[in-house]
């Protein structure tokens, strides 16, 4: 007779890949992924990681350039790229088609115990961010200006679209998940991109600067996020 019976083996596993919401430095939460034992935010602060990596390396850049713009999340996790995206754009008249590819999603009571909306002063918009969570594989007008989709995939088997202005590449970290930091992922993001998109990423090892130049991006160092020195932002050359 088998150790350990085939609902107990099942119940363990998935007790061990249950999500631990965790409150960071700036107040707001992030989780401890089960699966991947690892963070899914800076614990100096989620917000703030979110703010410097994302919206401002990534989406104030661009806006410079055009008010109208595609966004690739890879790694929808907590969702907090995406709401943040939606509160800013709407602050800046900003016309935005969010994609978020996630390949384990959380569930709807996790989402609901996040204090993001109220972290960010948008309570008011608390139902936003539940049904970006609540929606699967189909596209939300969630305002006239701002379209969301969550595909529920690994990034590895997202339909090829040379599309996006911007990519937000906020998977696990490089020791974590390798595969999507090696050459053949990065050179599929520079291939869903526009010429002149960019990709901006909380990861500065030297490692993954090579395999983004030698998939043809051109790559600058800023400031990290508190707790950490450097970010990067790699662009695509206009043609
Ligand atoms: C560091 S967390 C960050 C998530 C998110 N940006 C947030 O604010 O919560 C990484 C996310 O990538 C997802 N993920 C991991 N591997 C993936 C893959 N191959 N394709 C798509 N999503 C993946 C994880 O499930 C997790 O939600």
């Amino acid at each position: 007779m088998p150790l350990l019976q085939a609902p107990f083996l099942f119940k363990i596993t998935m007790i061990q890949e249950m999500n631990k919401i965790i409150q960071t430095k700036d107040g707001s939460h992030s989780l401890i992924s089960g699966k991947f034992e690892e963070s899914y935010h800076s614990k100096h602060g989620a917000i703030q990681e979110t703010q410097t990596v994302f919206i401002d390396a990534g989406l104030k850049y661009k806006s410079e350039f055009s008010k109208e713009l595609e966004i690739l999340g890879i790694g929808f996790g907590t969702g907090l790229n995406a709401f943040m995206t939606y509160l800013e754009s709407k602050k800046e008249g900003l016309k935005v088609e969010y994609t978020g590819v996630e390949a384990y999603p959380i569930d709807l009571g996790t989402a609901a115990e996040l204090n993001y909306p109220a972290e960010l002063n948008a309570g008011t918009e608390r139902d936003i961010f539940l049904s970006m969570h609540g929606s699967e594989n189909k596209t939300l007008q969630i305002s006239s200006e701002f379209k969301f989709c969550k595909r529920v995939c690994l990034f590895e088997d997202l339909k090829y679209k040379e599309n996006f202005d911007i990519i937000y590449f906020d998977a696990f970290a490089p020791e974590a998940q390798p595969e999507l930091w090696g050459e053949e992922m990065l050179n599929r993001m520079y291939r869903f991109l526009k010429p002149g998109g960019v990709l901006t990423t909380y990861c500065a090892k030297g490692v993954v600067k090579r395999c983004l130049k030698s998939a043809g991006f051109v790559t600058e160092a800023l400031p990290g996020p508190i707790g950490k020195r450097e970010m990067t932002r790699a662009i695509k050359a206009p043609k």
